[in-house]
């Protein structure tokens, strides 16, 4: 296994942290940068038992800082950039959308041109299902790497922005590219703000759990570790310029979410409270993984197990959510890692 230099953007986050430990492991002659602005979403206290690895490197910048960056990728000379940094809630991007433009659209030029710059081998773009719109309720029709661009949110047109820019730097410019476009994720460090472990928190506060318009919508979830090997599968087999989609099958509706959890914990239907719907609320995600699958991908995780493994790791990391929910991480990890 040849040295390598990783830039892992958005490392402080739910997915990007996964890989960041993945990475860590798994590739002892890797240095792994993580370089993250420490947003709401961005929690590094997840890394404390990788602080100490010799591979381990932690930035603290914003993507969009064109001059940082650029500064950056000159000391570094990075071989491969794996770009995760996002605005990625659709209910934030619904009630203040400009964040999302800057971040995901201009924040992904600016590591696109650094990119090309400092002649990066790999820019492993980390998008999204939501590029693809909905499907309608039919379950034999999936989302594959040619289905049409159509996104519904401002969160997910940010994205789809992002991937056109991506796609962009390799037909003009030849820069090696990967985008993946996975389906909803779930697993240990998932913020709580979003469905899966919203539920579980509040369930175990016996707080009322929202569910938007009927809970008919339906979600493709995908275990983040299993998101994880499959990254690092493209990161090193990918054919560049390609799309994989990614993804493992298990549809669910929302309510048959909530539904699981509250079996698993014990707790009353009762606590389920239907709410006003999203707007412009995507009706289902469904994944065609076969493109993936032959570069020899499988997921270990069915959602059965993975949301038992889930609900266990929320059980047993509850301070993590707890201080999330109370407001008082940030503060602890910018004290921790004398930041400003
Ligand atoms: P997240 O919101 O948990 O984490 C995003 C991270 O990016 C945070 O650590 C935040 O501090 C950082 N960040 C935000 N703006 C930044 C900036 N300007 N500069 C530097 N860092 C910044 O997101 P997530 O759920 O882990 O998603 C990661 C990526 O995967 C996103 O690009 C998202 O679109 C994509 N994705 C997510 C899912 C999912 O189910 N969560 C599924 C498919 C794809
Ligand atoms: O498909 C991949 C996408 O999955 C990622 O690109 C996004 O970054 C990620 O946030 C996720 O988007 P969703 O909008 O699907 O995830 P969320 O957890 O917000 O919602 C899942 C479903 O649950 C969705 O149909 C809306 C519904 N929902 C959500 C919340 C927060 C509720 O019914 N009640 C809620 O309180």
């Amino acid at each position: 296994m040849n040295k390598a230099k990783v830039l892992v953007t958005g490392g402080a986050g739910f997915i990007g942290g996964n890989f960041v430990q993945y990475m860590i492991k798994k590739y002892p002659n890797y240095d792994i940068y993580n370089l993250d602005k420490l947003t709401y979403a961005g929690d590094l206290s997840k890394h404390s038992e990788i602080l100490e690895e010799h591979n381990y490197f932690f930035v603290n910048k914003d993507i969009t800082d064109t001059e940082s960056i650029n500064n950056l990728f000159d000391n570094e000379k990075f071989d491969y950039v794996v770009h995760f940094a996002a605005e990625s809630h659709v209910d934030r991007s619904i009630l203040e959308p400009d964040v999302f433009i800057k971040t995901n659209i201009l924040g992904t030029h600016v590591l696109l041109e650094a990119s090309k710059k400092y002649n990066v081998k790999k820019f492993m773009h980390i998008s999204t299902d939501e590029v693809y719109g909905e499907l309608d309720f039919d379950p034999n029709t999936f989302f594959t790497e040619t289905s049409p661009i159509m996104p519904n949110s401002p969160y997910s047109s940010s994205k789809a922005s992002s991937d056109l820019l991506v796609r962009a730097y390799y037909e003009t410019f030849g820069l090696p590219v990967n985008i993946t476009r996975c389906s909803n994720n779930y697993g240990p460090y998932h913020f709580p703000e979003k469905l899966i472990p919203q539920t579980i928190s509040k369930a175990l506060k016996n707080e009322r759990i929202p569910v938007y318009g009927k809970g008919e919508n339906i979600r493709d979830w995908l275990h983040v570790s299993d998101h994880c090997t499959a990254i690092d599968l493209v990161l090193h087999k990918g054919e560049d310029g390609s799309v994989y989609n990614i993804g493992g099958h298990n549809e669910k509706t929302n309510l048959e979410v909530v539904q699981t959890i509250l079996k698993v914990l014990g707790k009353s239907e009762e606590l389920i409270e239907f709410v006003s719907d999203r707007l412009g609320h995507d009706k289902r995600y469904a994944i065609d993984p076969t493109k993936i699958e032959s570069l020899g991908w499988k997921p270990v995780y069915d959602f059965d197990t993975g949301i038992i493994q889930t609900i266990q790791w929320y059980l047993e990391n509850e301070e993590w959510w707890r201080q999330i929910l109370n407001g008082e991480y940030q503060e602890n990890f910018k004290q921790l890692y004398n930041l400003e």
